[in-house]
């Protein structure tokens, strides 16, 4: 009887954002997304989880802090994963009587508002699946309603998210449209922007868009859907100028859409609107478009950008963001992933 697994599921970055949901209690969004599941190396959680007759109660540690397991997504995601696993007959019975001990490790700053909650969630929910031995396929629906963005970790690559259009979601799961073998010199670079400021969480944010925006409607219904086609399309051509424009553009429109929200959700400060500026003067004076910009919800700047623009689009940042300068920015490099079992 296996009672003790170690995971590592890798952070994604969005192209085409997810944000909002039809259903709040089952994360369902009112749109497709499409992200890049990012380097193991430098940007990932990992977690051990562990089951054992002698424990007495479940336990979860984040970041060497113990954390309530009694929270809602926590216990839904153990919750279900435990019910497959008895459906599926996947496991011993006194595994699943057993209580369990999590610990999970982000190995990147959590403070810097990155997507810790996407690799963080499908670390788990991968781990939990690996000690109750259930196959990966069964368990993007249940990452999902961690964080929604987590079902997207649990493929490597390119990964869609259809939105699915059942009223139990059944439908609703990220499928892998390319291996990250397909595209393997993309980098990111995540430009660390230095923010203090307290965020609106992606949760609030999102409900609260989807009740008070009136561009959000225009987005869900007429851009994203095409979108996501061409954005495919770019992908599967290696096509870079076309895959940039339509990142930049969907990150751009929907930042747009958080100041449509009422009262605005802002995520992006002085520094990142500097960074969009430079990123497009860059293009210009390059002749072509060799690097493309996306932002989450917090002010730190994803770059995508073939490898032979890093050192360029580097001492470029470094130029305009010079080390003395209180605006300086750290930055992480990364690449698409496969995942391990693929
Ligand atoms: O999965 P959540 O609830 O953390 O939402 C993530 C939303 C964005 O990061 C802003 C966009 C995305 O698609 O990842």
């Amino acid at each position: 009887m296996q009672n003790s697994v170690t995971v590592i599921a890798p952070v994604n970055i969005a192209v085409i954002k997810y944000w909002g949901k039809r259903n709040e209690s089952l994360i369902l969004p009112i749109n497709d997304s499409l992200s890049v599941t990012l380097s193991t190396a430098d940007l990932c959680s990992k977690t051990t989880i562990s089951a054992d007759p002698s424990y007495e109660s479940n336990q979860i540690i984040l970041n060497g802090k113990e954390e309530n397991f009694e929270n809602e997504r926590i216990l839904r995601c153990f919750e279900m994963i435990k019910q497959r696993a008895l459906e599926a007959e996947s496991c011993p019975k006194e595994l699943l009587d057993c209580k369990i001990h999590v610990d999970s490790e982000n190995n990147f700053p959590t403070a810097a508002g990155l997507a810790s909650s996407a690799s963080g969630y499908a670390c788990l929910v991968y781990g939990m699946a690996q000690l109750y031995s259930l196959k990966k396929q069964e368990i993007s629906d249940i990452a999902r309603m961690g964080s929604g963005s987590a079902c997207r970790s649990i493929y490597g690559g390119f990964v869609q998210w259809q939105k699915g259009v059942e009223l139990d979601g059944n439908d609703s799961m990220a499928v892998q449209i390319a291996p990250a073998s397909h595209w393997p010199d993309l980098n990111v670079l995540i430009l660390v922007v230095n923010d203090s400021k307290k965020k609106v969480g992606s949760t609030s944010g999102m409900a609260r868009s989807v009740v008070t925006s009136e561009l959000i409607k225009y987005r869900v219904e007429k851009c994203v859907p095409q979108r996501i086609h061409s954005i495919t399309q770019a992908i599967k051509d290696r096509d870079f100028p076309k895959f940039a424009e339509l990142t930049m553009r969907d990150s751009n429109q929907f930042h747009a859409i958080c100041l449509d929200t009422f009262p605005p959700c802002v995520y992006m400060n002085d520094v990142s609107h500097a960074i969009v500026s430079y990123i497009h003067e860059f293009n210009k004076n390059e002749g072509e478009t060799k690097v493309a910009y996306t932002f989450d919800a917090g002010p730190n700047a994803c770059l995508y950008l073939p490898e032979k623009y890093v050192k360029r689009v580097l001492s470029f940042i470094n130029h305009v963001f010079p080390n003395d300068n209180q605006e300086s920015v750290e930055y992480i490099r990364g690449t698409p992933v496969e995942l391990e079992n693929e």
